[in-house]
């Protein structure tokens, strides 16, 4: 059995690891895809910000002090809720409890939607894109991480505990539900290749802009981390845009 991702961070021993794991130096989610994520956003000033899967919100925090006009975070985990809350006492910036499948997402309020490394946790992504698209105004933006499709194929590697230095990928077309060990429990991830992050994002009626892989950038990491992340892609990245004008 893997536990959904709320279930999962709501565990207070995965909590606290994850927690550690992101504080490490060189961890990968502030070295390779905050600088990817945050070159893809671009400016957040005067924007109306909804974020799904907000963790702690470290990017509210960092949005608000920015200029942002408005931030949601939805979270589906208690822990992270009152995280997140907790960053942003005494802001304007807001959490909502709900998970990202069953929010009821208002129609035309905001100009940028961000994910990070949240939508491999949901089942139907398809209908995800379609409640972004109903709720970005005109011109907004949506801008999504998520675990790289080459590491969420096969979780052969995760099982070994060692440092990794290469990773198995197998049936890799073979979409779906994927049982992960993690952070000393198991979780449920759900598999699509990029090939089907990038149509459903279509199918929902918006328009790519720039789909990045994880490349690591050498000013980021010392050279042995730098030669080391070189190896295996972390994280897939998709920008997108809501026409201007609509048909
Ligand atoms: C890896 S953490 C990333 C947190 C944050 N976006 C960041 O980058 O720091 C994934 C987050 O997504 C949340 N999450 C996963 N599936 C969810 C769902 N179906 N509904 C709401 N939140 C979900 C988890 O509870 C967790 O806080």
């Amino acid at each position: 059995m893997g536990y959904s991702g709320p279930d999962f961070y709501d565990q207070s021993s995965v909590y606290d690891t994850y927690m550690q794991r992101r504080s490490r130096s060189q961890n990968p989610n502030d070295t390779i895809e905050k600088p990817i994520f945050m070159e893809l956003v671009g400016g957040v000033k005067n924007q109306a910000i909804l974020d799904l899967g907000s963790g702690n919100a470290d990017f509210g925090l960092e949005s608000i002090n920015n200029g942002c006009r408005r931030y949601v975070g939805v979270e589906g985990s208690k822990n992270m809720v009152n995280a997140g809350r907790n960053t942003l006492q005494g802001t304007q910036g807001e959490i909502i409890f709900s998970s990202i499948e069953d929010w009821d997402y208002p129609e035309e309020t905001f100009d940028l939607v961000v994910s990070r490394l949240a939508l491999h946790y949901i089942k139907d992504v398809e209908a995800c894109f379609q409640n972004v698209y109903k709720t970005l105004v005109p011109g907004g933006q949506f801008v999504f991480s998520v675990e790289h499709p080459v590491l969420t194929s096969c979780a052969r590697s995760a099982e070994i505990s060692t440092r990794r230095a290469d990773w198995i990928v197998d049936h890799y077309f073979e979409t779906g539900e994927r049982i992960s060990p993690w952070l000393g429990s198991t979780v449920l991830k759900y598999h699509r290749t990029i090939d089907d992050y990038f149509s459903a994002v279509q199918k929902a009626g918006l328009s790519i802009t720039s789909l990045r892989e994880s490349r690591p950038s050498p000013s980021n990491l010392d050279q042995d981390e730098y030669i080391r992340r070189l190896r295996i892609p972390l994280f897939l990245f998709i920008s997108s845009h809501k026409a201007q004008d609509r048909l």
